[in-house]
Order: C-alpha cells, then structure tokens, then sequence
C-alpha cells in the first residue's frame, strides 16, 4: 500500500516534467507563455543585481549614494548595476530597458549577452541601442526560426515587404527604398525561390510593376504569370527584355528633367532628382525586377554569344548603377556569384548592396555575398543546416547582418494571391510586348444551369 502511495506521490510531478519537456521540443510558443516566461521574469528579477555584477557590469555608487546608505542603513556599500526599466513580456520573449551607469556603452552589454542568457535561461539575448544611455535586452525563450510564425503586427507600406523573421523575433522587412538592389545567393534547394516567392506576393498587391527574368524556362516565375508586366524565360527573351528597361529608365531621366527646368521662382518641392519628387499624376509607376538564376545569363556556349552576354551584362550593371532614381529595382538570385562568371560579374555585384546568402556548398560561395561585409557573418552563413530550407544571414554594406528565415509559402498559394491581384498589374505600355500569356481559367458548370428537356411532348 504504501509503495503505491509512494508512487502516486512521485507520478504526478514525473509526469508534468515529462509532459514540461515535450511541450518545450514540441510547442515551444505554447511552452514559453505558460511554464517559461514566468519562470525567466522570476529569474531576470530575483538575480538581476547578482547576474550584473557576475558580469562586470556594476559600477561604484555615487558619493553621495554612499552616504545616504551608510547613513540609512549602515550596511556595506556594494557596486550598482544598471537601472532597470519595466519588463514587457510577450509571445515570443520579453523585453527591458536598461539605463547605462557613466562609463558603460552598449558593446559592454552586447559582450555578456551570453552570460545573460545562460543566466535567465532563455534562447538568446540580444542588446539594441535604442538612444544615448539605454539599452533594451531582448531576450527570446525559444528558436523562433524552428517553425517560423512572423508578427501580427508589421510596419508595411508602398515597397516595403515583411519577408522573413530575424531570430530576434522581429520582421526583416525588404525595403526597395532603403536599398533598392539586393543579390540572393543560396546552393540549389536553400529556399532562394522561397525569398523571391514571398516578394512577389507581397508586392502584388502594390501600385508597381514586376518584372521577371527566370531562365530556368519560367518553371519559377512563371506561376505568377498573372500578376507580371513581363517575362523573360531564357537569355534570348531577356537580350530583349533588358534594352528595354535600359530605355524606359533613360526616359523617365527625361521626364525628370524635363520637370525639373529650375528657374530662380521654382518651389523647393518640385526640385527633385528622382521619380519620388514628381508630382504622383505624373510620377511612373516603380518597377521591380526579379532576376533568377542569374549565373545563366552569363554563361555563353559559342563566341557569337559572347557579344549578347556582354550587352546584357552591360545593361544590368547600368540598371543597377542608374536604376534608383528611375524607380527602378533589381532582386538578383543565384548560386555563385564571382569573378569566375566573367567580365562585368564582380562589378554587377558591387552595386548589389543588400545580400542574403542561404545555404551554401563552400566559403567561397558565401564570401561571394557577405566577404565584404562581415567575417562572421560568412561563418554564420557557412554553418546553415540543409534540413533548416529558408535559413539565411542577411547583411548590408553597413556591416550589420543577422539570421533570417522566411515563413512556409505554397506555390499554389503565391499563385493564388498573383491571380487575384492581375487587375493591379500596372499599365507600362513599354514592357506590352513582354507581357507573359496567361490561359484563361475555365469557368466550372453552374449548379443552376438549364436541364435539356425533350421537345417531343
Ligand atoms: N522557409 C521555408 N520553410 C520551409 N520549407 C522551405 C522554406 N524555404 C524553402 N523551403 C523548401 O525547400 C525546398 C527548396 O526551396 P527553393 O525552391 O526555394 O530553393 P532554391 O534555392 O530556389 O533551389 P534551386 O536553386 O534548386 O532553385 C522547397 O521544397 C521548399 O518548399
Ligand atoms: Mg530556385
């Protein structure tokens, strides 16, 4: 008898650290707003002066702090850590402001942001600067990149696209505003497609036109016939689609300048040096091009190619070089990307400013994207598991760079959202002739439709 009180006493509590260690592997979000943020928040607020200080991040109090302290209480005077703000919980972790002691700067934060996490046992923490003398921890209670679920709430707008989530929990959002080429790169199944997926369906609905050159035959792009103002499925079709988005940016120069005309008595608004300052009567619509596989445009089988390559090549560094100011944007992807490709490839790749490299076979593929932002970050790049598709570090020339991972998105379901929004597609009389065919869908038998009666009665 009491052998089985004696395990039924035990039970209970194996059973709920049991199911406690399942419902963290197998619903980590589940898990961190019920067993695991409590436990953090008791944590971060019970050790927060200990765990500082284990951290050399106290300093010695103020003089006059000393004395009102021994004066109160005549205790021992110990070294202050910084002064904590409110905690803000939510779904995914929490959040602290911390208020720096004279002397302190972030990096001294960032630099124990390790220790913090063992510490308060969270995923990860990371330090923001958000203004001189504070610093808000953000400290995530799980792999948020394991099953991605992006924020309810994102900042969108005109050009700008949620299409990943960071491993900080926050969106990554591709402003073409903010850095209007980016260059993708990712060994074959990485998730590059994926990345491209999510930017047509999200631009789809936007006033702009989109564009594609996918020189796998279109099996890529294609689906998203519909909703694109042109496309080009092999380099024969794209040697003619180039020159003329080369022509439609030299004409909306001529259109910028022909509004410009500054004589002494013209407002300061409607002096501009880009599509952004005209008029929205007249300003064209922004295009945005989508190159896959870009590596086939650049190879060539026999001379007579070669001169094709290199016009076509010419135009993409011009697009690149000139294209902003035009409206115009560019979303390169591809395998590698070096100088092996051939005359004008390291140059196209220089005027690429934002990178996301997935997965990749070697260093030198990922140094390709990120060398010349950051070592590590080509480290971080060379360490993506193929089982984790989508996983990408992204940088800008800024040197920053983080870890990335665009959410599941079906084909069919791009497709769908690229059916729905064909009548957005903007009028670019120019790219007409490139406009991909779409076959039209067929209209299903109505259930109310007329039963044939005999006429003999
Ligand atoms: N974020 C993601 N989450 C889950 N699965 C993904 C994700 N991204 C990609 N995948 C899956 O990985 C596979 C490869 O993705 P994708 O086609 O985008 O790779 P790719 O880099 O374009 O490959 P390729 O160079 O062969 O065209 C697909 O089956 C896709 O469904
Ligand atoms: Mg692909």
């Amino acid at each position: 008898m009491t052998d089985l009180v004696t395990l039924a006493e035990l039970g209970g509590p194996l059973a709920a650290i049991g199911g406690a260690a399942y419902a963290r592997h197998a619903h980590p979000a589940a898990y961190w707003s019920t067993v695991g943020l409590p436990l953090s928040v008791a944590r971060l607020v019970a050790s927060y002066s200990s765990t500082m200080d284990a951290c050399g991040l106290t300093v010695e109090p103020s003089r006059w702090r000393a004395l009102a302290v021994r004066a109160a209480t005549r205790r021992e005077i110990r070294p202050v850590p910084p002064r904590r703000g409110v905690i803000r919980p939510n779904s995914t972790g929490l959040r602290v402001r911390l208020r720096l002691a004279p002397g302190q700067e972030p990096a001294d934060v960032a630099a124990s942001a390790e220790r913090l996490r063992h510490a308060w046992g969270v995923h990860a923490v990371y330090v923001r600067d958000v203004k001189p003398g504070v610093v808000e921890l953000r400290l995530v209670g799980y792999d948020v990149l394991r099953k991605v679920r992006m924020p309810r709430r994102v900042d969108g707008g005109l050009l700008r696209v949620p299409v990943a989530l960071r491993e900080d929990a926050t969106a990554f959002v591709r402003d073409y505003r903010a850095v209007p080429h980016e260059l993708v790169l990712g060994a074959t199944l990485s998730g590059k497609s994926m990345y491209l997926r999510h930017l047509v369906a999200g631009l789809a609905a936007q006033p702009v036109a989109l564009v594609g050159i996918d020189c796998k035959r279109g099996v890529e792009l294609a689906p998203f016939a519909p909703r694109l103002s042109a496309l080009a499925t092999d380099p024969d079709e794209a040697a003619e689609l180039l020159p003329v988005l080369v022509k439609e940016m030299e004409d909306r120069y001529d259109l910028i300048k022909a509004r410009q005309g500054i004589t002494p008595g013209t407002p300061d608004e409607e002096i501009t040096s880009d599509v952004w300052g005209l008029p929205e009567s007249e300003r064209p619509v922004p295009i945005v091009l989508f190159v896959d596989e870009v590596a086939e445009l650049f190879l060539v089988a026999t001379r007579k190619d070669e001169e094709r390559r290199d016009e076509m090549v010419t135009q993409l560094i011009r697009l690149a070089q000139l294209g902003r100011a035009a409206g115009i944007y560019l979303e390169v992807c591809g395998q590698r990307f070096g100088a092996e490709l051939g005359k004008g490839a390291t140059m196209l790749r220089a005027q690429l400013t934002g990178r996301v490299c997935h997965r990749v076979n070697d260093e030198a593929s990922a140094k390709m994207a990120l060398g010349d932002i950051a070592p590590e970050a080509v480290d971080a790049a060379c360490s993506i598991a193929p089982e984790l598709p989508g996983l990408a570090v992204v940088g800008d020339t800024s040197g920053g760079w983080s870890r990335i991972r665009t959410p599941y998105l079906s084909l069919a379901d791009a497709a769908a959202t690229c059916r729905e929004s064909a009548h957005l597609a903007p009028d670019v009389p120019a790219l007409t002739p490139f406009r991909p065919y779409v076959p039209p869908v067929p209209v299903k038998a109505s259930g109310t439709a007329t039963v044939p009666r005999p006429v003999t009665e």
